[in-house]
């Protein structure tokens, strides 16, 4: 787990992808932070990430950082605590421009059965699951 985040730390953007109805979405994310042995991420409520994740919480990323890209899938855990959100803004100070703890919008979610993927195009792929 420690791997995969340290490559989406080093890759700065990876996609999200979800899942809204019959239809993919993905976007752009950057958030990665490592709180009590699991790999987190933060979004908004009022984004439709967030409100498709509540509505289906499979996911699955992918980043791509020199040569060598990386997929995970896996189910994307709410975790309510303060501490959680509060450990991902101190990982993103730049974030408290627009989040903070308590604004009841901040919401940062882990990953759960995930798979994680290694691939490039000279090796074998390398499956680690967390
Ligand atoms: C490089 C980059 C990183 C981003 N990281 C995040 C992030 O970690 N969390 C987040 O909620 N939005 C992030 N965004 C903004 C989302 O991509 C944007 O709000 C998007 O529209 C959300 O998806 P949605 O429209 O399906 O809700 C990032 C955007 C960029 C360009």
């Amino acid at each position: 787990m420690e791997r995969v985040a340290k490559f989406l730390k080093e890759a700065e953007t990876y996609y999200l992808a979800t899942v809204d109805g019959d239809q993919p979405r993905v976007r752009p994310f950057g958030t990665v932070n490592v709180f009590e042995g699991k790999l987190y991420i933060q979004t908004g409520k009022v984004k439709d990430v967030s409100k498709q994740i509540h509505a289906n919480p499979k996911v699955e990323l992918c980043a791509f950082k020199s040569g060598e890209w990386l997929r995970v899938a896996g189910k994307l855990i709410e975790d309510d605590r303060r501490e959680a959100r509060q450990a991902m803004l101190d990982a993103y100070p730049n974030l408290r421009a627009m989040y903070s703890e308590d604004d009841g919008n901040t919401e940062v979610f882990y990953l759960k059965d995930a798979t994680a993927t290694f691939s490039s195009f000279t090796k074998e792929p390398e499956v680690v699951k967390f």
